[in-house]
């Protein structure tokens, strides 16, 4: 397999220039300060704590870890930005009993939220994900995260409640399953203008 592209440069439906890439352990600063930046309801939605602003190291070591093609995270930053670049991050994590599954999750900065943030990152991982062999992301949300239910349903992810978490699944073998929602026709989008610079 030919190495991973490890930047790309990329367009916000709104035009906002935008690049994307990895997370290494050299960026645990970038990830903490981000933690901290996040409103308490985003924070807990992600990382279900209620511990304040300050990541812990085992959650950071987490993050950061570099184990392909078990892990992966990814950022996009706006580079025009003065103060805080990041406009948000997301991961997978392969499952250990069926590796065909991988655990996704992303989480945008507050202050840019619906601009297509996590669409983009969800295309990144997808064809990063489907490069590795992974055939379906799971995600888990809080029922009362009305946000992100309506954000996965509408980019082609079949939900399930099991009494306590929504769950939800995207096949990424599929891409019939994905609707024609604004979130799942930008996702189409992405994939296919993702496919010729990261397959
Ligand atoms: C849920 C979450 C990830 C969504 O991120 P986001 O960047 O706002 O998502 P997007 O902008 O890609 O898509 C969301 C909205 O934009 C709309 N949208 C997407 N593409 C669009 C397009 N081309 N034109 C118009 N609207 C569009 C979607 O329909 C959706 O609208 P909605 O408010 O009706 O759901 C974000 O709110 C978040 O980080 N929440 C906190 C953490 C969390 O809950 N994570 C999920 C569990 S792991």
């Amino acid at each position: 397999m030919e190495a991973m592209v490890d930047r790309l440069e990329l367009y916000l439906r709104d035009g906002t220039p935008v690049v994307a890439r990895p997370l290494s352990p050299d960026d645990r600063e970038l990830v903490a300060e981000g933690y901290r930046r996040l409103s308490p309801e985003a924070r807990y939605q992600r990382f279900w704590v209620r511990d304040g602003e300050i990541i812990g190291d085992a959650m950071l070591d987490r993050l950061l870890t570099d184990q392909p093609p078990k892990h992966a995270i990814w950022t996009v930053f706006d580079p025009e930005l003065e103060d805080f670049k990041a406009l948000g991050a997301a991961s997978f994590w392969r499952s250990e009993k069926d590796p065909a599954e991988a655990e996704f999750s992303v989480t945008v900065m507050d202050d840019h939220q619906g601009r297509g943030v996590a669409t983009l990152l969800l295309g990144i991982l997808w064809v990063v994900a489907f490069r590795f062999g992974i055939e379906r992301f799971v995600g888990y949300t809080t029922p009362e995260n009305l946000h992100a239910l309506r954000w996965m349903r509408g980019t082609g992810a079949a939900g399930e409640w099991d009494g306590y978490n929504a769950i939800f699944r995207w096949d990424l073998t599929d891409l019939e399953l994905i609707p024609a929602t604004s979130s799942g026709t930008d996702l189409a989008g992405r994939l296919a203008e993702l496919a010729d610079q990261l397959l």
